[in-house]
This record gives structure tokens, C-alpha cells and sequence, in this order.
């Protein structure tokens, strides 16, 4: 194996952006002892600014990603009997959400080119049970949503979109999270938006806004406060969380423009590599290209695992795909059949991996990740 040098520092797939301003709205809430929302602003501000943001109506905000789709499903009355079509490819917590609140998930497969939700096999699921479709925008490109909207129409069917990976993103000019019913998204520290932990709801709906708001902090009673109207749950955020959001939401539009400027790099760089497919921007797209995820084709099928472990020898971090929901061993035994198999999320499953793309990658950082690429190809294929 040749070797690159050995004063390289190891490259992480990401590191998050932290500004100054993060430090300076913390301390602001710390010195008004505004710990949680009722005792602070920041929570509204968050929420306010987020809205705008996503140009929605409404924005709530919740603990996580996870808790925000919970919160969305309970809010759509999902539960024991239903059955939600979710693409299989994707981040567990988008099948979880829906399993905790007792609906049976259902894997769709995706594109190749995208990862995203195949509609055109939508309809050869929807049984008298299926109640909703939950699009997953992944990897930071939006999922091709005319059709999406146009078969759930056709089935009454509703719209759950995880933007947990595409904040910015947009589809043909439009925002994420209002084209469906419902939009989610997560501000974990690897997101494009970042609090360390954190969510939001995003509706153009205000009686769907309104019960999120409710169910997210426990059903309080409108008259009685202490007679719960339902059972909710605490995904309250709390005050120094939105604080960090009101800081990192300032400075979002930079990390999508680094995130645009890292993919372009990496495309032109890796563009001639012919065993490797890479992403794509769909013209319907702007894609915010969350991490640069790329798969083993041709002869390097099959050996994406290898790759990555030569790629770790070169001190290039890199991350396995999403495992699909219809091979999960969480799910053992539960989508027996031909309608549940996935080939194209099975394929991208053993095959897909994405590299170092944090917003903070230096320039020559780029080109010492597409050189070892390159020589791990080699060592691995011969
Ligand atoms: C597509 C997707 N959905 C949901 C989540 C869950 O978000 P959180 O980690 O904030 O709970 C994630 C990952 O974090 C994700 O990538």
C-alpha cells in the first residue's frame, strides 16, 4: 500500500460550525437564568426565525428530530392499525417514530441516482390501512414531490416530509416540510443547522400546529391546566438550546454555500473515477448536499467496506449508508415478500458511503481525500 505522509492529521466527516454569536446568546440567557422556555424569549425567537426560514406558517420547536416526527404523527391521529409507507432508506429514527406510536411501517424503495423515495411504487402498497407517506429528503436533495403529491391525493393519503438532512434545501423553487402536510427536522450536531440536540415542526396548518404545540408539552388542559386533555409527552427544547439556534440559524446561509462549494469540489475532482456514482443535482433541485455520499459500482462493487478501511489507513474518516428499514434486524422478519424487497436501497445499503464534507474542510483537505480515493481504489481493485 502506498503511503500518503505520515504528518497527515485524520480528516473527520464533519465537524460543526460553532459562531461567536452561539456563546453570546447563552451567556444572555444564563445571566437572565432563562434555563427553559417559559423563562426566556428564545424559544419564540427560534421558532419565529425558523418559520421564516422554511416559509412556513408554523414552526414548533421539540427535543430531536425523532421527537418531531412523533409529535407530527400523533398530531395526524397515526396509531395501532395504520400503516405509513416510509422510504427505506433513511436514518431508523424516521421508522421508529412511526412504530412508537403503534402503525406498522412499510419500506418503498428508492432511486439510484438519488436515494430518495421511488413514487412510482407507491401505489402497489397502499392497502386499505396505509394512511401516510413519509418522504425522506435525503443526503440534502429534496424528493421529486409532484408525484408524491399527486398519488397521495389520488389515495387520501397524507404527507409526512423528513427534512432532517435538507434545511435550505428546495424543490422546483419551493421550501421543504410545507409541500406535504408536515415537515420535521433535526438540529443535531452533524445538521446543517446545528444545537447539538434539537427539532422543529414545520405546517401551513394551524389546527395541525396547534395540537403539536400541545402534544409536545404534555396536553396541558386549556381551563384546568392540570387536566390533561390527552396524553402528551415532554419534547419541550429548552431555552439555551433555541438560543444556540437563534445564533447558528444567522449563519446558515454560509454553511449551505460551503456545503454547495465542498460538492462542487468533489465532483469536479473525482468526475472522471468511473466505479464510483456520485451526487446528483435533479433539475428540480437545489440540493444543499448535507454530506457527500457516493457508491461502489462496476468492479468496486461489493467492496465498499475494504475501501473505507484503506481510506481510514489514509486518515480519511468516511461513514457507511443507511441500512434500509427492510433489512433491519429491529424489524426481523416483519417484510417477508417480494412487495417489501428494495434491491436499489439494498444495493446502496452494502455499497454507498460518504467522506469528509463539515462545513470547515480546507481546500487541501479536499484534494488529500481525493488523492487517498484514488490510491485505496487502487489497492483495493488490484
Ligand atoms: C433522515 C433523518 N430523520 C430523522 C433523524 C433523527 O433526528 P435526531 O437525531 O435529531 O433525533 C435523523 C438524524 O439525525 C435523520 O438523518
Amino acid at each position: 500500500m502506498k503511503k500518503m505522509t505520515d504528518y497527515d492529521k485524520y480528516i473527520p466527516v464533519a465537524k460543526p460550525i460553532i459562531y461567536e454569536k452561539v456563546r453570546e446568546y447563552v451567556c444572555k440567557a444564563i445571566d437572565e437564568k432563562a434555563l427553559s422556555g417559559t423563562f426566556g424569549n428564545y424559544i419564540d425567537k427560534f421558532e419565529q426565525k425558523f418559520s421564516e426560514f422554511v416559509k412556513s406558517d408554523f414552526a414548533i420547536s421539540t427535543t430531536n428530530g425523532t421527537n418531531a416526527l412523533h409529535t407530527a404523527l400523533v398530531a395526524l391521529n397515526i396509531g395501532k392499525g395504520d400503516e405509513v409507507l416510509v422510504q427505506s432508506l433513511t436514518n431508523m429514527a424516521t421508522a421508529f417514530a412511526v412504530s412508537y406510536t403503534g402503525a406498522k411501517v412499510i419500506p418503498v424503495d428508492s432511486y439510484l441516482k438519488t436515494g430518495n423515495i421511488n413514487p412510482k411504487l407507491i401505489e402497489n402498497l397502499i392497502s386499505k390501512k396505509t394512511k401516510a407517506i413519509i418522504v425522506v429528503h435525503l443526503f440534502g436533495h429534496p424528493v421529486d414531490m409532484d408525484m408524491i403529491v399527486s398519488v397521495a391525493k389520488k389515495h387520501n393519503l397524507l404527507i409526512i416530509e423528513d427534512c432532517a438532512e435538507a434545511h435550505g434545501a428546495k424543490y422546483k423553487g419551493k421550501n421543504l416540510g410545507t409541500i406535504g402536510d408536515i415537515g420535521c427536522y433535526s438540529f443535531y450536531a452533524n445538521k446543517i443547522l446545528s444545537t447539538g440536540e434539537g427539532g422543529m415542526v414545520v405546517t401551513n396548518n394551524e389546527n395541525l400546529a396547534m395540537r403539536c404545540r400541545s402534544i409536545k408539552n404534555l396536553q396541558y388542559g386549556t381551563e384546568n391546566r392540570f387536566n390533561h386533555s390527552g396524553i402528551g409527552f415532554n419534547y419541550r427544547m429548552s431555552n439555551i438550546t433555541a438560543a444556540i439556534g437563534c445564533a447558528q440559524l444567522e449563519n446558515i446561509d454560509y454553511v449551505i454555500k460551503r456545503k454547495r462549494y465542498i460538492a462542487n469540489m468533489y465532483n469536479i475532482l473525482l468526475k472522471g473515477i468511473k466505479n464510483l456514482i456520485l451526487p446528483v443535482e435533479e433539475n428540480y433541485a437545489f440540493n444543499v448536499y448535507w454530506v457527500y455520499h457516493i457508491i461502489c459500482k462496476d468492479n468496486l462493487t461489493g467492496k465498499r467496506n475494504a475501501l473505507m478501511e484503506k481510506l481510514n489507513y489514509y486518515k480519511i474518516q468516511t461513514r457507511e449508508s443507511f441500512w434500509p428499514i427492510n433489512r433491519q434486524d429491529a424489524y426481523k422478519n416483519q417484510f417477508i415478500g417480494k412487495d417489501f424487497n428494495c434491491p436499489v436501497a439494498n444495493f446502496i445499503g452494502e455499497n454507498g458511503f460518504y467522506i469528509p464534507s463539515g462545513p470547515d474542510i480546507s481546500d487541501k483537505e479536499i484534494n488529500r481525500t481525493v488523492k487517498a480515493i484514488k490510491l485505496s481504489i487502487q489497492d483495493v481493485i488490484t
